[in-house]
């Protein structure tokens, strides 16, 4: 089954409201009107309404980089589905590196998450990945294995139609070194043959698995051009139009 391509930026805690609007304002003129590729940014929250009136028109939709699981009430700095939504959101991503090491969420906090952010009917970019030492103590698909196992534990095979899932080696990530492309397809292999398990051949042949981890316009072609290896999620390198767009346009 042909996949599209989905190429994701993930801006992180960068840009400012007016060099976030200039960056969603390039890529516009760059790729916003390629089709062939699907395409999506996460910029920080408090620019997310700014971005998506700024990309109102093209073909990159806008996403968020986290969310509550709860629907309203005493959740002091938390946004809701819900808000993301009525803020011009489509996509949120859940179960980053960063979220799950440098803020403490658990599989099962993800796992909340996730179930909430597909009944509200947003679609999700789900991302596991392995630290150094977990690689380094051949425990890389236990590690990845039991994140997108208990991320998915609820998620009904309808339901996948809104997931992809992003394979992001944490020893990869803002680092420069990347996975090579045969390190990065055994992976991805490894996760669709878990996800065939978990619902079927189907649907495990139907879902995207995105590489991220210093992707680059020097190293996209090559990582893209594996089997099921179904685009990237990017972080450094989405915050300049020129590398993100030589990106995308690597997907072609
Ligand atoms: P990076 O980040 O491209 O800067 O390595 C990727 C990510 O964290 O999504």
């Amino acid at each position: 089954m042909a996949r599209k391509i989905f190429v994701a930026g993930n801006w992180k805690m960068n840009t400012t409201i007016a060099s976030g609007v200039a960056l969603a304002n390039g890529l516009k003129e760059t790729i916003g009107s390629i089709s062939e590729v699907d395409l999506a940014v996460f910029p920080p929250h408090v620019y997310l309404k700014s971005i998506a009136e700024t990309l109102a028109g093209s073909q990159i939709t806008v996403g968020a980089q986290t969310m509550y699981f709860e629907e309203k009430g005493a959740f002091t700095g938390e946004i809701s589905a819900e808000m993301i939504q009525d803020v011009g959101c489509q996509y949120v991503l859940l179960g980053h590196s960063e979220r799950r090491h440098v803020f403490g969420e658990t599989d099962d906090v993800i796992n909340r998450k996730v179930l909430k952010a597909l009944a509200a009917g947003l679609k999700v970019i789900l991302a596991c990945g392995e630290l150094l030492e977990e690689r380094e103590a051949d425990k890389t698909m236990d590690v990845n294995e039991r994140q997108v196992k208990s991320a998915l534990e609820g998620v009904e095979e309808a339901a996948m139609a809104n997931v992809t899932i992003a394979y992001e080696p944490v020893w990869a990530i803002g680092t420069g070194k990347t996975a090579s492309p045969d390190q990065a397809q055994e992976v991805h292999a490894e996760i669709r043959k878990l996800l065939a398990g978990l619902y079927d051949e189907e649907t495990a042949q139907a879902t995207r698995i995105q590489y991220g981890g210093s992707v680059k316009p020097g190293n996209a072609a090559e990582l893209f051009a594996m089997d099921d290896i179904d685009g990237g999620l990017i972080g450094g390198a989405s915050l300049k139009v020129e590398d993100f767009t030589a990106i995308v346009k690597a997907a072609l």
